[in-house]
């Protein structure tokens, strides 16, 4: 099969500038929001204004990277003393991967960026990649083998869903068996089908799309600890949670008036989950999944300003095209102007148990969740960290309101009641103008303060002329009262397993208003990575916080900075999406948006937080052409590696595809590959 330029047909409603990334995914993903009128037209300060200022402290202070790394080295371990989960037969979960012997860390020689339009999936010397699970694969013996010719609505309910986003890989005491959970964010119309306008098939694909997303739980096993895993059909805990699956929501807007409509005059229980984006493993071993764009499944009316702060204009039309058969995603249709108020949320799921009902916790507020990060603080309530993804829209944290336990029964409900805040940063010197480009920032403990204003206490609202549902439910709104921080598109928030510390990605903001593009900080257009370190214990609300990177390709954008490690030995990296650590503790970030930035393929990196070799960015591997790369999980001590890859091929169409990945000439069964089928990857040694 011959690899074609993309086309765009089969994408109606496409009327896109080509941007940073693929218009495909601009359009399908995030429902054009980049196109779209500004979200927050709130008069919040800015993050970007608050670094300039700290930024040009420093360059007035005139260090250098040799002091910045030496301060690194004295500071890197002062102020986030370790916390430890307690010890309780309740809670269990990602750290059992981690507590395996074995050696910390993952040894590589980083490879060489590869060029976007290389349909290749690359990793370092020594090391080798297979998938574990591909779209369409069969989760059960009753479930038809994947046949891209032949689906059906059954057939995918039953399959590996499309567009893995967020992952993990949850290890069995014995180490030989576990669980794979996996997000299917979204779905490719233009390469899972040929074009059609016939509207009886235009349904059916309907349906086929709802039964793509979600979820998946999947039983997977090995013969020793340390060898790759492969998956198991028909597994006790396999599972696909759909756009059907019933969810219960939890919390103080369940049951309110904002939640009900005609099929749920209750307001407690909904119907699906959308936009599975990245997520997190609680300590208590369930999986939590952000539902991220959720507003591109609705046809908005838009009227109001609560929609318009989460939908930005009217819509009459998705690219799914459900509102044309099913109500609750008309948002016009009397009954359902609610329904877009029951997405939006953290859920939560039970691996273990295929026939728990999973659960959307209305107190971890309503916005567009990137995921959510838990750890356990010193006094054993439970933080989660959470990003909203929308250029100019905020950072939060919940506090639990109880303590983590041994009762896993109980622990299962430490999501539904506590407090949530969302960040307010502030620069801790006056602004002053940077002047020349060899100004860059230095590296300290403290680059700045910030505090986490509440949102509620005691579960009840502190935001003036906002109930407690309001916040939950509108919460973007109830930020924009307080005067919460205007971040750069936050993603991944995740502590630290090690220090406690907790790094943001903010995958970039190139429209912001008030970019100076000729200004070395100011420009945003490969995104930064912010480390944050709490000052008033992992639940308080106080903390500070450092620029770790400032990322882009140092032979092209001389601003680039890497907590001030020598930038002319680090490996390019654009857009920071998702990130994960290793045991030894080094941070990994993958990224979304590489080619239409730096013109490489996007990847998964390592850099090292303490030490000599603080900042110093190592690429591991390169996803195949018009990838992003997901969910990294990093578990060293057994040399394995694993990554979701998400739209393969995306540019294309179903008759002229641009990846084959990851089939490369053919499939195990010797069938030629025809198309791109997103994927879990493990890379291992060999
Ligand atoms: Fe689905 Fe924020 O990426
Ligand atoms: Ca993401
Ligand atoms: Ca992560």
């Amino acid at each position: 099969m011959t690899l074609a330029e993309p086309t765009r047909r089969n994408l109606p409603m496409l009327d896109h500038v080509r941007g940073k990334r693929s218009a495909v995914t601009c359009q399908l993903k995030c429902a054009n929001a980049c196109l779209g009128p500004e979200c927050n037209t709130s008069a919040n300060e800015d993050f970007r204004s608050i670094a300039t200022a700290v930024f040009s402290r420093r360059a007035l202070f005139g260090l250098g990277a040799a002091a910045a790394v030496a301060v690194a080295v004295g500071m890197g371990r002062g102020a986030g003393a370790p916390t430890s989960a307690p010890s309780a037969a309740g809670v269990g979960g990602p750290g059992a991967s981690v507590a395996r012997p074995g050696r910390a860390g993952l040894s590589f020689g980083a490879i060489a960026p590869v060029p976007a339009e290389v349909d290749a999936f690359t990793v370092p010397d020594g090391y080798t990649w297979k998938p574990i699970i591909r779209w369409g694969d069969p989760l059960f013996s009753s479930t038809p083998a994947f046949d891209i010719e032949a689906q059906t609505p059954e057939a995918q309910a039953g399959q590996f869903g499309y567009n893995s986003d967020y992952l993990d890989i949850v290890a069995d005491p014995s180490g030989k068996t576990g669980v794979l959970v996996n997000n299917h964010e979204y779905v490719n119309p233009n390469l899972m089908f040929r074009d059609t306008d016939d509207a009886a098939e235009l349904r059916r694909r309907g349906d086929i799309y709802k039964a793509a997303q979600g979820m998946s739980v999947v039983e997977i096993r090995r013969r020793r600890v340390g060898d790759p895993w492969e998956y198991v059909v028909d597994g006790r805990r396999n599972r696909r949670i759909t756009v059907e699956t019933v969810f219960e929501l939890t919390g103080p807007a369940a049951g309110s008036d904002l939640v009900k409509t005609a099929a749920d005059p209750e307001g407690r229980w909904v119907h699906g989950t959308l936009g599975n984006c990245s997520g997190g493993t609680t300590p208590w071993g369930t999986i939590l999944s952000g539902e991220e764009n959720f507003n591109g499944y609705f046809a908005w009316a838009a009227d109001t300003a609560e929609q318009k702060r989460y939908s930005g204009s009217s819509t009459t039309s998705t690219s799914t095209g459900w509102e044309a058969y099913d109500p609750r995603f008309d948002a016009h249709q009397a009954g359902y102007v609610n329904e877009p108020n029951r997405f939006g949320y953290i859920v939560e799921i039970d691996p273990q148990d295929p026939t728990s009902t999973p659960r959307k916790h209305t107190a971890m507020g309503r916005f567009k969740h990137e995921g959510a990060n838990v750890r356990v603080a010193e006094d054993g309530r439970v933080v989660a960290y959470m990003g909203d993804d929308e250029r100019n829209d905020y950072l939060y944290k919940f506090v639990s309101k109880n303590r983590i336990s041994g009762s896993r029964k109980k622990n299962l409900k430490l999501l539904s009641e506590g407090d949530l805040f969302v960040a307010k940063f502030r620069g801790d010197s006056p602004a002053a103008e940077i002047t020349g480009t060899g100004a860059l920032p230095t590296d300290g403990a403290f680059d700045g303060t910030g505090e986490w204003l509440p949102l509620t206490r005691n579960g009840e609202s502190v935001v003036p002329g906002f109930t407690t549902e309001q916040v939950l439910v509108y919460t973007r709104l109830a930020a924009d009262a307080i005067g919460a921080t205007k971040m750069d598109r936050p993603e991944d928030v995740e502590p630290s397993p090690v220090t406690g510390k907790v790094y943001v990605a903010l995958t970039n903001n190139s429209r912001r208003s008030e970019v100076d593009e000729a200004n070395p900080v100011r420009g945003n257009r490969y995104g930064h990575v912010v480390e944050i370190t709490e000052t008033a214990g992992q639940s308080g609300t106080r903390f500070g916080w450092s620029i770790l990177m400032l990322c882009g390709d140092p032979n092209t954008f001389e601003n680039a900075y890497f907590a001030g490690f020598p930038k002319e030995l680090v490996s390019p990296i654009s857009c920071p999406d998702n990130v994960a650590f290793d045991s030894h503790g080094d941070l990994w970030i993958s990224t979304d948006g590489a080619p239409g930035t730096i013109g490489y393929g996007d990847g998964l990196f390592k850099v090292p937080l303490t030490g000599s070799e603080r900042g110093h960015v190592q690429q591991f591997l390169s996803v195949p052409r018009d990838a992003e790369t997901c969910g990294p999980v990093i578990h060293d001590r057994e040399g394995l590696v694993f990554v979701a890859v998400q739209h393969p091929g995306e540019d294309g169409t179903f008759d002229q595809p641009r990846s084959l990945f990851p089939d490369y000439g053919s499939t195990a069964q010797g069938d030629i590959a025809t198309a791109p089928r997103p994927a879990v990857v493990q890379v291992h040694r060999g």
